[in-house]
């Protein structure tokens, strides 16, 4: 699969300029990526007029952020109103979006409402499908307060809730109007969540920019630990991968599904563990292991390229070997993810399909034989 523009190289000079534009012609958007975003007014000016703003957060988040959120975008709005969730993936569901405009309807926001969605993934992708169908569609701003949802889920549009027989299964494409990532919010996050945004974060250099994935091996410690600099050029450079892909391919129709490298992989060990057991970025980061042996396996990548993917997700504090799936029927673990990925969104008529990459930073779409997968896994699971 070949992408239509060239990306810009990556500059790893610092600081960054915290300044990303997704060019989606008349659902453009700019990304800003600051250390001071909730004290920075001009983030929150030019945003669409209207009289009432709604904020979407948890219950985690609402005592760290809520009040400095609200105080930013006070000025713009006659009235500034909040709706807190419980905090968990568990939520993310239809019952917990009623929630949402129960909220507004109660406080009979108009259709002119602009919401705020401030919390990770979870918060984003729930607001987000709020804003898609409150009286039809009303603007939204991403303000993601992890790194996964500042690197991944707040660009692009994909919004939803999960069902009880699928993740992520409802839901729909709509853009926000801004995203704005303050990354101090990050010092409060947990050491498990950083990881797992980390492994988003290493994604994009082996789909799209294996000198971001150099830079990213010199680096991993300090990001680690939160050096502000560097994690404002990780998010940087991953919200321009990332709108680079989107920005040809909005709906995924083709090349969009590079970003869902190690995702196919990833999303059995999530189900098949229960989701909630692994992180999503921890079975991500798993995954793009096995994605990267399966790449091996098909000659497309050699076995140092895999040693050194293995490594830097190590290095940012991420399982590199798969669960051993059990179920009540007492399949085999290899039947049980094989099971499961052949329900993941990209599998067509049964037949799943993977995202390989090759050692020059590029990714394809392919189908891979039963067998060689259940190699992969042999290879990649503890036993
Ligand atoms: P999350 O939203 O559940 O957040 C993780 C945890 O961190 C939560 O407990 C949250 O309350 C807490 N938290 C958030 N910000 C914090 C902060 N600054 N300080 C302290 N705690 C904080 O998880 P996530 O990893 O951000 O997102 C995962 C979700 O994103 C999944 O539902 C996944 O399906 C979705 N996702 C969507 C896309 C997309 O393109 N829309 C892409 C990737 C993932
Ligand atoms: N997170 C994958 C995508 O946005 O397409």
């Amino acid at each position: 699969m070949t992408t239509a523009h060239s990306l810009p190289p990556f500059s790893n000079r610092l600081p960054a300029n915290g300044l990303v534009h997704i060019d989606l012609g008349e659902r453009a958007y700019d990304i800003h990526i600051s250390g001071q975003a909730f004290t920075t007014p001009k983030f929150w000016q030019g945003l669409p007029a209207a009289a009432t703003a709604m904020v979407v957060t948890n219950t985690t988040i609402a005592p760290l952020y809520l009040q400095q959120l609200t105080n930013a975008i006070e000025p713009h709005y006659t009235r500034v109103l909040s709706v807190v969730l419980p905090d968990g993936e568990t939520y993310k569901n239809w019952q917990h979006l009623q929630t949402i405009f129960d909220a507004l309807l109660t406080h009979q926001a108009d259709r002119k409402t602009v919401l705020f969605a401030l919390g990770g993934g979870v918060v984003g992708d729930m607001t987000g499908f709020a804003a898609a169908t409150y009286m039809r569609g009303v603007p939204f701003v991403q303000v993601p307060t992890t790194l996964l949802s500042q690197v991944d889920s707040s660009v692009g549009g994909k919004t939803g809730v999960n069902h009880p027989l699928g993740k992520n299964m409802v839901g729909a494409f709509y853009q926000p109007v801004r995203v704005v990532c303050d990354l101090q919010a990050l010092q409060t996050l947990p050491v498990r969540e950083m990881s797992a945004g980390l492994a988003e974060v290493i994604k994009y250099g082996p789909i799209a920019d294996m000198a971001f994935f150099d830079w990213l091996e010199a680096n991993m410690s300090e990001l680690r630990a939160g050096n502000a600099e560097l994690l404002s050029l990780a998010v940087q450079r991953s919200c321009e991968i990332k709108s680079w892909v989107v920005a040809q391919d909005e709906r995924e129709a083709g090349v969009r599904a590079i970003l869902n490298f190690g995702h196919t992989f990833g999303h059995a060990i999530e189900a098949g563990m229960g989701y909630g057991a692994w992180l999503h970025g921890e079975a991500v980061g798993c995954g793009m292991v096995m994605a990267a042996h399966l790449s091996h396996r098909l000659g497309l990548v050699n076995q140092a390229y895999v040693d050194r993917l293995s490594a830097l997700i190590a290095a940012a504090g991420l399982p590199t070997s798969g669960p051993v799936l059990t179920n009540s029927r007492g399949d085999a673990s290899a039947d049980i993810y094989l099971g499961h990925m052949r329900v993941d969104k990209k599998a067509e008529g049964g037949q799943v399909k993977f995202v390989l990459v090759n050692s020059a930073g590029q990714a394809s779409l392919a189908a891979a034989e039963d067998g060689v997968v259940r190699e992969v896994l042999g290879a990649t699971c503890e036993v």
